[in-house]
């Protein structure tokens, strides 16, 4: 990201990213053990299965953190200067904003920012209709690169929203780096309003990333039906399956699609091989302790001004002030 007082770069051409989806995925299957970067689950079937995703019963975070979001709207509403513009990172459907915008006066802006251009666009759409007199002006873009915040909302204060636990899906120092970013990006004095799932028994972290459904194991599998679709690989996505598990030392929740027989793959012009019953890695989802992440907050330069919990202490809103 770029700090909003700095010349404001170009947004990378995310239509033309499937250069870097290419490579990415070149530079991974190459790599031992093999990987890929979440942020590549997110076309439009992607985007529709995660939202399938946060209605499964096994997946308490989106209702959990809903609830926080419900009870402390106000609160979190009255952070939010007169004539702010409100920043989301990795908006999806924009269905958390909501609860916060009947709080919210005199609203300059606001800015969904995420990868998953035609899911934004329509998402934005939708919330134009839904709220009248509200100005949308979604930002389709890489939130690990730098990118452009529309010129509109130059010289507003700004506010960040980030929920979902989507920061879970960075390594700690990226995490560390990306609130750092944003923290030059929405500039002195700014709040920033974070999501983050919690550690809790590994039973409850399993069902929630082995639902019964086979959602998200659909969900994980659309990565190679999407690098089939738009790169031209030709991975036999029928003989892999998905596996989630819980890597305890490091407190994450871990993806992996496992070729169950040895196969080739082929991406322009290279080929990479599996063995049988090797993993690609596609997502880590780490969960922190509050007193944790409010520590890695504080060392990317944020000072933490509240903890928001549900009763049970499964999901984590952090209050983050400039
Ligand atoms: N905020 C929503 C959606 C969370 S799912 C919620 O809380 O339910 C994660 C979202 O982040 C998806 O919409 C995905 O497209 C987006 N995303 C993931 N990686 C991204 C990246 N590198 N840049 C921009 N958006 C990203
Ligand atoms: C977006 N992100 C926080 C989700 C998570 O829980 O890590 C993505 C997801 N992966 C599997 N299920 C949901």
């Amino acid at each position: 990201m770029q700090p909003q007082t700095a010349p404001l770069a170009p947004s990378p051409d995310i239509d033309a990213a499937s250069g870097s989806f290419a490579a990415d995925l070149a530079r991974g299957l190459a790599a031992t053990p093999k990987r890929l970067a979440p942020k590549y689950f997110y076309d439009a079937v992607g985007s529709a299965l995660f939202e399938d995703i946060t209605e499964l019963p096994e997946y308490y975070p989106t209702r959990t953190e809903v609830e926080i979001l419900t009870t402390h709207a106000a609160d979190i509403a009255a952070l939010v200067p007169a004539g702010a513009a409100l920043v989301e990172f990795g908006s999806g459907s924009s269905t958390k904003v909501r609860l916060l915008l009947s709080h919210l006066r005199d609203l300059s802006a606001y800015v969904p920012v995420d990868i998953s251009r035609d899911f934004l666009e329509e998402a934005a759409q939708a919330l134009r209709a839904d709220v009248p007199g509200l100005t949308v002006l979604p930002v389709a873009a890489d939130f690990t690169q730098p990118f452009a915040l529309p010129d509109a909302v130059w010289g507003r204060p700004l506010v960040g929203f980030f929920p979902g636990s989507t920061i879970g899906n960075f390594d700690p120092e990226d995490a560390r780096r990306f609130l750092a970013n944003a923290k030059d990006t929405l500039g002195a004095g700014a709040h920033m309003v974070v999501g983050v799932d919690l550690v809790k028994d590994p039973r409850v972290l399993h069902a929630a990333y082995n639902d019964a459904a086979g959602v998200t194991a659909r969900f994980n599998l659309n990565l190679l039906h999407r690098a089939n679709r738009e790169l031209g690989t030709d991975f036999d996505v029928a003989a892999f399956s998905h596996r989630a598990v819980f890597n305890a030392p490091a407190s994450r929740i871990e993806m992996h699609l496992v070729s169950r027989r040895p196969q080739v793959v082929h991406l322009n012009g290279r080929t990479f091989s599996f063995a049988e019953g090797e993993n690609l890695h596609t997502e880590s989802s780490y969960k922190y302790t509050a007193a944790g992440f409010t520590e890695l907050a504080e060392s990317a330069g944020w000072t933490s001004q509240a903890v928001l919990t549900d009763p049970a202490g499964l999901f984590s809103v952090h209050i983050l002030a400039g």
